[in-house]
This record gives structure tokens, sequence and C-alpha cells, in this order.
């Protein structure tokens, strides 16, 4: 039990807060990871409290200098946080009293910690969300060198896991690139729309201080001061949108290292991970496990935990500020860290990643991957309908099967005993490289095109 009360706060206090109590309600533990955005927060409302006459321009200069002290000894961690002092405005002002005296008591004028944490948070939510959009921009580049190389190799494409038509390896990649495209859209989106500045807030209802709002907001590079200030510190619905962003960026890279711990399986063997990015077994020498694939796909559980948690805790609270609210830090931090994490590891997977094309083709040769194109061709050749195309077809699939063939190795008789009008012409359609690059439709998969969607995107990430 600490016996002095919160030199911050504990004015009308007799007593300090039983230990537990201390437990419960400090951030410090946490929120010292939002020192910087403190500290720049401050130091432009200093400088807005000197600008209005509100504070003279020597106390904004001694304010603004020991604040800069500050963050460097928190930098080179010389710094020491008390969790007495609860969170880090209430640290880094305990410091500032240290450091300048007297004047360090004027910077909290016109602010309360309300608008003070919740102008912290956006800064670091918004720093979370451009590094989340570079991160993404440097996984696509991974995947475009790949695609680039891959762009003509045939591999099976499939539905419901089962082998469906012959698509290229760089077309499934471009398919990547594209997710991975919405996901850092999504952060750009959520970006432009939390970056607005609460601070001027004060603790719900604004000041009596002639402040300009708009002079901080322009000094922390916010678009606008938020309108309403009941809104600016009681919603957190920047950093849900930022876990809403984080946890569908998640479910993509889980999908696609699941296809990565599917393609390395001696099964598939479409590629092959390299020595970095695998791991071996204590007992069975030849194991080569995709830890890290495996450990990206489990990474969606604690992002979309995250989301879940603060959605929860935002849930029916009332306005304005509750302290319900400061368990956000956590939420984000966890989930900001983990998607980093993921998104770090698949690049560096994806970048040394060796595709085998040998067992890619082979593989997309068998399971009458061309039947698609064999019932196509009835209908371009033979003027069949489309419905009856696809029933000839499924005879011919049927007899290649009793035969223990694949389609292009039945023999001219063997079609024509299903359908009298086949020609040889057919024979043509049915290797995979013709059924691949016959698929010239806009998005398609034929090589031709997979090469304008690499340009495309070569120059976007240029
Ligand atoms: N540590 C608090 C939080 O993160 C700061 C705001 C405290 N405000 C208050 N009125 N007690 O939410």
């Amino acid at each position: 039990m600490s016996t002095k009360s919160n030199t911050m706060w504990g004015g009308r206090f007799a007593s300090g807060p039983d230990a537990i109590m201390e437990a419960i309600n400090a951030s410090i533990g946490y929120d010292r990871r939002l020192a910087a955005e403190d500290i720049a927060g401050s130091r432009a409302h200093a400088a807005m409290l000197a600008a209005q006459g509100i504070i003279t321009d020597s106390d904004a200069q001694a304010i603004r200098e020991g604040l800069l002290t500050i963050l460097s000894e928190i930098e080179e961690g010389s710094f020491v946080f008390s969790t007495a002092l609860e969170d880090i405005h209430m640290n880094v002002e305990a410091r500032l009293t240290e450091l300048i005296g007297a004047p360090a008591g004027r910077l909290h004028t016109a602010r309360s910690r309300n608008d003070q944490v919740a102008v912290d948070f956006r800064l670091w939510v918004r720093g979370a969300a451009d590094a989340a959009q570079d991160a993404i921009r440097g996984l696509q580049r991974a995947i475009l060198a790949q695609a680039e190389a891959g762009a003509a190799m045939v591999m099976p494409g499939f539905t419901h896991l089962q082998v469906a038509q012959p698509v290229t390896f760089g077309h499934h990649l471009m398919a990547w690139v594209e997710m991975l495209a919405r996901d850092a859209g999504r952060f750009a989106d959520a970006r432009a729309r939390m970056n607005e500045s609460p601070l001027g807030a004060a603790a719900l209802a604004g000041t009596s201080f002639p402040i300009d709002r708009e002079a901080t907001a322009q000094a922390l590079g916010f678009a606008r001061p938020m309108a309403n200030s009941l809104d600016a510190v009681s919603d957190r619905d920047f950093a849900l949108e930022f876990l809403s962003a984080a946890t569908i960026c998640a479910v993509h890279l889980s999908r696609m290292a699941e296809e990565l711990v599917i393609w390395s399986t001696a099964q598939f063997g479409f590629v092959k991970l390299s020595d970095r990015w695998s791991t071996g077994s204590s007992i069975m020498p030849q194991k080569r496990n995709p830890d890290a694939a495996e450990l990206i796909r489990a990474k969606i559980g604690r992002i979309t935990g995250a989301q879940v948690a603060l959605t929860t805790v935002m849930k029916g609270l009332p306005l304005a500020y509750s302290k319900d609210m400061q368990e956000d830090k956590e939420q984000v931090f966890e989930a900001a860290d983990q998607l980093a994490l993921a998104l770090a590891a698949m690049t560096g997977m994806v970048a040394d990643l060796t595709p085998q094309p040998d067992a890619m083709r082979a593989s997309a040769a068998r399971g009458f991957s061309t039947a698609t194109d064999l019932a196509d061709w009835l209908v371009r050749a033979l003027n069949l309908p489309f419905r009856e195309a696809h029933h000839v077809t499924g005879h011919l699939v049927a007899l290649a099967e009793a035969k223990g063939c694949d389609l292009p190795e039945l023999s001219l008789a063997d079609m024509q005993s299903v359908h009298g009008a086949i020609t040889g012409e057919v024979f043509s359609v049915l290797g995979v490289e013709n059924s691949v690059a016959s698929r010239m439709s806009q998005g398609g998969t034929a090589p031709a095109r997979v090469r304008e969607q690499i340009a495309r995107w070569k120059a976007l990430l240029a």
C-alpha cells in the first residue's frame, strides 16, 4: 500500500491507493510505448498555449526543451518509470517537474488526460497503419518477383482443393498481390478517417481558454480538429478499424501460409522452402517443417482476439471517457506486433522459396484438368450446346478413368466412340500449356495476361 497520495491528482485524497488498486489502475507497464507520441502532443500543446498568450514564451520553451530531454532519457533507457504515477502522461509530467520546476505545472492548462491519451493513441495507431502499409508493399514486391519468374509455370488450379483447371504459378501469386492490395487499402482508408485531432477537447466539454485547435492539429500532422469534444475523447473506433484491417490481413496471410504448407509437402512438392525458413525434427531426420508458415497461419488467433476484445470493451460504454478505454492499448499493440512479425516472416519466406515447375506441371496434367477445354472445344468446333458438351466430356472422362489414362492419351477412336463428330483437332486443346494459353480473357491465367498484371503492379510498387 502506498501511503502518499498521487502528486498529480491527490489533492483531495488523504492516503494513497491500495496496492491492488494501484495494480489494476496503472497502465505504465504498456502505455510507455506512447512516450514519443505523448511528448509530441505535449510539445505542440505548449507551443500553442504560448502562441495564444495562455502561458509565457519562456515557460513554453522550458517545457518544450524539458520534454526533449525526457524523450532522449526514454530512448536511451535511463528514464525511471513509476507505477505509482499510473501512466505515461503522469510519468512524463512528473519528470518534467523535476527537470524544470514550476513551469511544468502550466503544461496541463486547457488539457485533460482524456484528450491527451486520445491524441497519443491516434498518433500511435496512425503510425502503425503506415507501417502495416509499408510492410504489405514489401511483401507484394517479394511475391511479384516470384510471379515474374513463374508467369508461365503451369500448376493445377483448385476448387474444393480438387484439381480444377490448369493455371500458372504467376497467376496464383498475383492473386495474393491483389488480396494484399486491398489490405493496404483498408489501412489507408482507416488512416484517412482517424487523422483528425482530439486535442483541445479537454476532459469532455472543451475549455474556457482561447486555444487554437487548428494549430495543434496541423503541428501533429492531422487533417483537422475533431468536430465534437465529447466524441473526440470517447471513441476508439479508429482502433477498431485498425484491428479490423489487421484481422482481414491476417486472414489473408493465414490462407497464403496454408498454401505454402500444402505446396511444400512431399505429396505436392510445388515449392521448396529454404533452410532459413524451415526447421528439422529432433526425432525424424528426414523432416523439413514449414514452421514459419504454420506460425503465420496461427497469428490470426491473437489478432482477431484483440479485435473481439476491444469491440467488447467498447460495447455499451456511455459517453464520454470511461476508464474501460484504458484497455484499448494492449490489444492494439499486440495485434500490430503480431501482424508486423507475420508480414516480415511471410516476406522472407516468399523471397527465399524455390518453385518446382516439373512437379507443378506433372500435377496439373493429372486429374483431367483440361476437361473444360475439351467441353469448350465441342461447343466451338461441333456447335454442341454447352450442357451437351459437358455431358459428352463426362463420358470421355469416365472412359479415360476406366482405361487408367489421362484425356490427351485417349485415341481418336476412343473419342469417336463417345461422339462420332470429334476430329483429331481436339488434341490441340488438351495439353495444359494450350489450356492456360487459351485463357486470354481479362484477368485470366494466360501467361500474356499474367505478364500484364505483373507489369501493372511493378509500376505501382516502383
Ligand atoms: N491511462 C489512461 C488511459 O489510458 C489515461 C486517461 C486517464 N483519464 C482519466 N480520466 N483517468 O485511458
